[in-house]
């Protein structure tokens, strides 16, 4: 309905006080309307917006004064309706102004009174329709500005999303032995928490993780070993104890002694001059070369990175042992304290310093992680990423912390990251373990205090490994 503040309608029974009405009117507005009674009075109302309608109390038809202000209350609640009459009493007037009447005139009226009271309706009626028009003005901004910061947020979601997607890149760049690692335990830790939320009774019957939580915890997945590019690649992708340079280092040094000895036995044989014999030449020549083959067989088993036998132990003293001639003339030992250190590793590739060091990728990560301005949803990324390799009986580290200290997030993790682990089949310094074995190892570690039991047992209960083992790995 259009809204035209400068037409106004006088509703009232005698033709001659409706024709004056009009007449004295006309110079305040643009339009003033006529109507005898209610129902003519509705159905011009229907038609047309009237921001002041003066109306009688009496009149004729069905409808009185008071039921035709009722009816316009709900037509049209932007009208003022101003009520004139000649017998009223103040029970009548309460009851016109309660049915939402705005003024109440007595007849007979003075042109002045009944044009003051149009001027105060007009005036009031301007006033609503500016604050009107100005929250209109409001709610538009607001939506405008609701739009453009739900834009905003949307771009830094985006953008957000990307930045974690390049920082994995990153990372597998840094380690390739461990391509996809972030990604499959991000799908294995949300796909654990989300089994828990699932889970009625027991320990965990309780727990629910919100939407919001769900995708902390998988950002904190994504991002746990982003530490890795603090630690030398080296260390990242050895395979063996030595260095593969070192090893060959040691075995042309090995070939060396080898020829040292050789001659220190031709030497012994037929340094005084005594005649050449080729079958002496031949014995001593083969007992040489079993020796020094022996040795080099010595030095590559130790150097393996599986279990050190008891045996292999007792070998690496002998190879402790060895010399060979510096070309500056001095006699030097074979192998430095460097080279038996890391072959007195007792499982693995890692020296203990080199364990430390790649250990240390936890901190990195976390440092790296709180530098980043989480949103309050967020915030526990760094938390929970700096405890994947915290353990229940505080066996873990870096803080060596124990259960109650350990985020219910980090536990779930700390199954999901060992699993994955476990069952890789592209890291240089283990073999791939099948999925049945897998599951037999977490299970060890669950029951000698490493992993939460209850946890485990909704990994198991809702196959959760099946998240990642079911599907083709992608090529490195
Ligand atoms: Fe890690
Ligand atoms: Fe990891």
């Amino acid at each position: 309905m259009p809204l035209n503040p400068l037409s106004i309608l006088i509703v009232d029974d005698e033709q001659g006080f409706r024709e004056l009405m009009v007449e004295a009117l006309r110079t305040e507005v643009s339009q003033v309307d006529s109507a005898p009674d209610a129902e003519t009075a509705l159905a011009m109302v229907s038609e047309r917006h009237y921001p002041v309608i003066f109306t009688d109390l009496i009149l004729p038809g069905s409808q009185s004064g008071l039921d035709l202000i009722r009816s316009i209350r709900h037509m049209d609640r932007r009208a003022f309706c101003i009520v004139m009459t000649g017998n009223a009493t103040t029970e009548v007037a309460i009851q016109a102004l309660k049915e939402g009447a705005y003024d109440f005139i007595l007849k007979p009226f003075t042109l002045v009174e009944i044009k003051a009271s149009l001027k105060r309706a007009l005036s009031h009626y301007a006033t609503l329709r500016e604050n009107e028009s100005y929250q209109t003005q409001l709610e538009e901004m607001v939506a405008e500005r609701t739009g453009e910061t739900m834009k905003l947020k949307e771009d830094i979601e985006h953008l957000f999303e990307s930045f974690v997607a390049a920082s994995v890149t990153a990372i597998e760049a840094r380690d390739p032995s461990t391509s996809g690692h972030s990604e499959r335990v991000a799908e294995l830790t949300v796909s654990l928490s989300e089994a828990v939320n699932r889970t009625d009774g027991g320990h965990y019957g309780s727990t629910h993780f919100t939407p919001a939580q769900l995708r902390e915890i998988r950002y904190a997945s994504l991002l746990h070993d982003f530490g890795k590019v603090g630690v030398p690649e080296h260390l990242l992708l050895k395979a063996k104890k030595l260095k593969s340079d070192r090893l060959d280092h040691l075995l042309q040094r090995l070939h060396q002694r080898d020829l040292e000895q050789t001659l220190s036995l031709f030497e012994s044989a037929w340094g005084n001059g005594s005649n050449f014999d080729p079958d002496r030449f031949n014995e001593l020549m083969a007992a040489q070369r079993r020796e020094s083959r022996a040795l080099v067989d010595k030095l590559q088993r130790c150097n393996e990175p599986q279990h050190l036998l008891q045996s292999e132990i007792n070998e690496l003293e002998i190879l402790e042992t060895l010399e060979y001639k510096h070309w500056s003339g001095k006699v030097m030992p074979l192998l430095e304290p460097a080279d038996m250190e890391c072959l007195r590793v007792r499982m693995g590739s890692l020296t203990q310093g080199e364990r430390d060091e790649v250990r240390a990728h936890v901190s990195h990560s976390f440092r790296f992680l709180s530098r980043i301005p989480w949103t309050g949803e967020l915030e526990n990324v760094p938390v929970i990423a700096y405890a994947h390799h915290e353990r229940l009986n505080g066996q873990g580290y870096p803080r060596g912390i124990v259960s109650e200290e350990i985020p219910i997030q980090s536990k779930i993790m700390a199954i999901s990251d060992v699993f994955d682990a476990l069952v890789a089949k592209d890291r240089p310094y283990k073999r791939a373990v099948s999925v049945e074995e897998s599951l037999d190892i977490l299970d060890e570690e669950a029951r000698s205090g490493l992993l939460d039991r209850n946890l485990l047992d909704i990994f198991l209960e809702a196959r959760v490994y099946e998240v990642t083992t079911s599907q083709p790995r992608e090529a490195p």
